[in-house]
């Protein structure tokens, strides 16, 4: 009877060590992420936004995410607020790359992944405007008054 108990309790030891390397894995993330964002904070970094944000429309990421920067159309909801959340740079590319299954019961569908759509130019140029501009409600001041070409991007081919 005792040994079993002990048995229990190791157990719950272990889903409880599980959850917080879960927990705590993000925030590695994040931080490290915050480097490279500082990083790519360069003079060439505006024309990169400016081409992210238009992907960022042109790809239906308006569709499933709501960013203030993204413009009137980006108030998707079935995927992440990047008004509420940030993601950093590494964790974009990643997630714009390979997609993510849903998480629920906090996203009911898929990220779907776009590593053979978009060209990592333009997978790095979103990445780019994403860990910009996500987790504030900062609007893109570069990005006023571009227009897009719609689906597919034309910046694809320049
Ligand atoms: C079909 C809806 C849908 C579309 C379209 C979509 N996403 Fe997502 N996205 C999601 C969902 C849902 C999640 C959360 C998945 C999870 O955590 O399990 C997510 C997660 C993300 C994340 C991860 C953020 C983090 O901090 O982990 C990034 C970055 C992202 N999306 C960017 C984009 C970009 C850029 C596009 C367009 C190229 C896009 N998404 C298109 C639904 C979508």
């Amino acid at each position: 009877m005792r040994q079993m108990k002990i048995g229990r309790r190791t157990g719950v030891g272990l889903v409880i060590a599980v959850c917080a390397i879960a927990l705590a894995t993000p925030a590695a993330f994040a931080s490290h992420a915050a480097t490279t964002r500082t990083q790519t904070s360069s003079a060439s970094s505006t024309a990169m936004v400016v081409a992210g944000y238009e992907i960022f429309n042109d790809y239906f990421c308006v569709s499933c995410h709501t960013l203030n920067a993204g413009g009137s159309a980006a108030y998707g909801r079935l995927g992440m607020n990047f008004d509420m959340i940030h993601a950093p740079y590494a964790a974009a590319v990643a997630t714009v790359t390979n997609g993510l299954p849903a998480a629920l019961p906090l996203y009911p569908t898929q990220m779907v992944g776009f590593g053979k759509v978009l060209t990592t130019t333009q997978i790095d140029d979103v990445a780019t405007f994403i860990a910009a501009y996500s987790g504030g409600y900062t609007a893109c001041v570069p990005c006023q008054g571009v227009t897009f070409t719609g689906f597919p991007d034309s910046s694809a081919t320049t």
